[in-house]
């Protein structure tokens, strides 16, 4: 067996400036409140629930004036963030500066009057928080999650629209969809393509490797879009891609000897549940050749 590891792979710059935020005020304070799960990763959360971090879904539940906030890489929306102030929350701000400067964008564009389109997942916190950078009414924020929507959407030409992109956005969908906005010349919309570069660039060498490998591996917490994203684009050129969490879900029954397996994980994937992953299938390796020695011995 023959195990390669994607050339860009785990935490993206944005979640580890976020972790280790976290981990330095857990070393000082011992207790640390995060607004949402800090990353889409239950191994990491739960390590981080025993070293003091307590995960709140609403303000509501912050009860102790002492104790710091951390904003997640994915950000808040404006009324949020204003909220925490106004309570005098300690806050440790570890929105990503890629995350804020879609703020910025749609905030200053709200602002003229453009109509503000969002290209995601209509669900994800990072997208609900751009929503609340909007100035504007909800109707006038549009959300596109395929091509089909974007297809099917009125554009009005006297009315003016800017479009950013959720950061973990799948780059070929996006690329398609300001395509569909050229071919019909919809020539009232700015286009910022916000995707992360480091999105891209995973995206990428996840697809590289994945057309010259037997088995992918996809390392990452199933709620984690980034993840789910390299999986679907790895399945697409590599039938036996399998979505991961840890090195307990490796599907051995399609691996041995012969087989070539690529390694990918999601930006919120720590290293250390990747080498795990590779270390288990090493020992398989090891397992493999053992037994073929034995039975040659055997053998003869
Ligand atoms: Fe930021 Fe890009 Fe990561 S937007 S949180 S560095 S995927």
């Amino acid at each position: 067996m023959f195990i390669e590891k994607s050339k860009y792979i785990g935490f993206c710059s944005g979640v580890k400036i976020a972790v280790e935020k976290a981990l330095s005020t857990l070393n000082e304070e011992k207790k640390l409140y995060s607004y949402g799960e800090i990353i889409h990763n239950k191994d990491v959360v739960n390590s981080l629930e025993k070293k003091g971090l307590i995960v709140i879904n609403d303000i509501l539940d912050y009860s102790d004036n002492n104790t710091k906030l951390l904003i997640r890489s994915h950000g808040v929306g404006k009324k949020e963030h204003l909220e925490l102030v106004e309570k005098g929350i300690n806050i440790i701000d570890a929105t990503c500066v890629k995350v804020r400067k879609i703020h910025k964008i749609v905030e200053e564009y709200s602002n003229k009057g453009f109509n503000i389109i969002i290209v995601g997942d209509k669900k994800h916190p990072e997208v609900l928080g751009i929503i609340g950078w909007c100035n504007n009414k909800e109707s006038d924020v549009i959300i596109i999650e395929s091509q089909e929507d974007i297809e099917e959407l009125k554009i009005d030409p006297v009315e003016k629209y800017c479009l950013v992109s959720q950061t973990t956005f799948n780059t070929n969908v996006f690329s398609k969809i300001v395509n569909t906005i050229t071919k019909n010349n919809y020539t009232n919309i700015v286009i910022n393509n916000t995707i992360c570069d480091a999105t891209k660039k995973r995206q990428d060498a996840c697809v590289e490797l994945a057309l010259r490998s037997d088995v992918m591996l996809i390392v990452g917490g199933k709620n984690s879009s980034n993840t789910k994203k390299l999986y679907e684009l790895s399945k697409k050129v590599c039938p036996n891609t399998f979505y991961i969490e840890n090195y307990k879900e490796i599907p051995y029954k399609y691996i041995d000897k012969n087989t070539k397996v690529g390694v990918s994980a999601g930006a919120s994937t720590p290293d250390w549940i990747i080498e795990e992953v590779i270390q288990m299938s090493e020992n398989l390796n090891q397992t493999n050749d053992m037994n073929e020695n034995q039975e040659n011995q055997n053998g003869t």
